[in-house]
């Protein structure tokens, strides 16, 4: 097996992204060489919208461009670099979907087996998918999130060879996930004075913040972002202060009763001048679509809650109009196309005419 010191590249001279941010990375010469190509998202400013909520500086950084379609490749890529190196045999997780489908990819990459525990009947099925083609075993229970995490925690310190939890609970994951918030800097040049993103088992809010606390004190950036976290109203525990038994959300990825970092989230927002608030599932599929039909950027429902609150706050006049503010858009759109499917109009059907299409278009 190759080293990571033998191959800082990809082909074409790119850097892989452990490479580029190894100094901040639990990263070794001995830790084995592993990249689907993941991290260098782009980051789009939004001039429609930003018109529309009366914000000058909007942009979005669009995860769902990672090779899994979702920021979770950035721990995962960590995580199973530190499983190989930690001679693993197996890596299990619990999922909402997301991290199923990255660990089912990495560990395909890496040669190890993936066991991964869904909540019944709640996973978007492209996510299901991704999983199941990249030959993961996938068991999914009647229960939540919570009792799956539960479960798989229990299962991790079973069998009979090494096997590696890759939740967020295990901190390499958490660590690769900086990334997002080193990238955000690189590009603007200067941290963001608001970073905006939805809230589940609360990682990727707390990793966020440890990449700009990261950064600013390597000196590399001279301000660090206040974090603005958003949860789905019918699944907002943080916001609530006690977890939720039942918690129920059309932004299935963030369906979470009980965070696992929930503390260190809290911390995040404080330290950070921060926020963690709700908002409906109304306004997450309404800007949902408006990213769709007024930027072109398709995000997966439960992506767009991080943007859906700064809207909210922005009506309230609870925001800056001058602020620079990036929103993490976390998944892909194409992994949901069932909510796709209830949230937009029917194809219209027509003869194979000029005619019967000009009149279906009504021209
Ligand atoms: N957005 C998407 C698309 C997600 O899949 C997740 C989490 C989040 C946001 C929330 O991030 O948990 O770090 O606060 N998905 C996990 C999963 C729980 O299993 O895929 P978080």
């Amino acid at each position: 097996m190759q080293t990571s010191a033998a191959t800082p590249a990809l082909p074409g001279g790119r850097p892989r992204l452990v490479e580029r941010y190894r100094r901040f990375l639990p990263i070794t010469d001995a830790t084995p060489t592993l990249s689907l190509g993941e991290g260098f998202t782009p980051l789009v400013r939004l001039h429609n919208l930003g018109r529309k909520l009366g914000l000058n500086n909007l942009y979005v950084k669009v995860e769902g461009q990672n090779p899994t379609g979702s920021f979770k490749d950035r721990g995962m890529v960590v995580a199973v670099s530190k499983a190989m190196e930690a001679g693993a045999r197996a890596i299990v997780c619990a999922s909402t979907g997301n991290t199923s489908a990255s660990a089912a990819a990495y560990g395909a990459a890496a040669g190890l087996e993936v066991v991964v525990v869904l909540p019944a009947g709640k996973i978007a099925i492209g996510k299901v998918l991704q999983a199941l083609v990249a030959g993961a075993k996938v068991v999914s229970v009647e229960g939540n999130f919570d009792r799956a995490l539960e479960l798989v925690l229990e299962l991790s310190k079973q069998g009979d060879h090494p096997i590696t939890l890759v939740n967020s609970l295990n901190p390499d994951r958490l660590e690769g996930q900086k990334t997002g918030a080193f990238e955000v800097c690189d590009d603007l040049g200067r941290a963001p004075d608001i970073l905006a993103l939805p809230v589940g088992n609360a990682g990727n809010i707390s990793a966020y913040w440890a990449g700009f606390s990261d950064y600013h004190a390597a000196g590399l950036v001279g301000s660090t972002p206040r974090m603005y976290g958003f949860q789905a109203a019918g699944a907002a525990p943080i916001v609530a202060g006690h977890p939720i038994e039942f918690p129920e959300t059309i932004a299935t990825a963030i369906r979470i009763g009980n965070p696992a970092s929930w503390l260190k989230a809290t911390n995040a927002r404080d330290e950070s001048g921060g926020v963690i608030e709700a908002v409906t599932d109304e306004q997450i599929l309404e800007t949902y679509r408006d990213l769709a039909r007024e930027e072109g950027v398709f995000c997966e429902p439960s992506s767009a809650t991080g943007l859906a609150g700064i809207r909210m706050l922005a009506a309230a006049g609870r925001v800056d109009r001058d602020a620079l503010i990036v929103a993490v858009l976390t998944g892909n759109g194409l992994k949901d196309p069932h909510t796709a499917e209830l949230s937009v109009g029917r194809i219209m059907e027509a003869p194979a005419t000029l005619d019967g299409v000009s009149r279906a278009l009504g021209w």
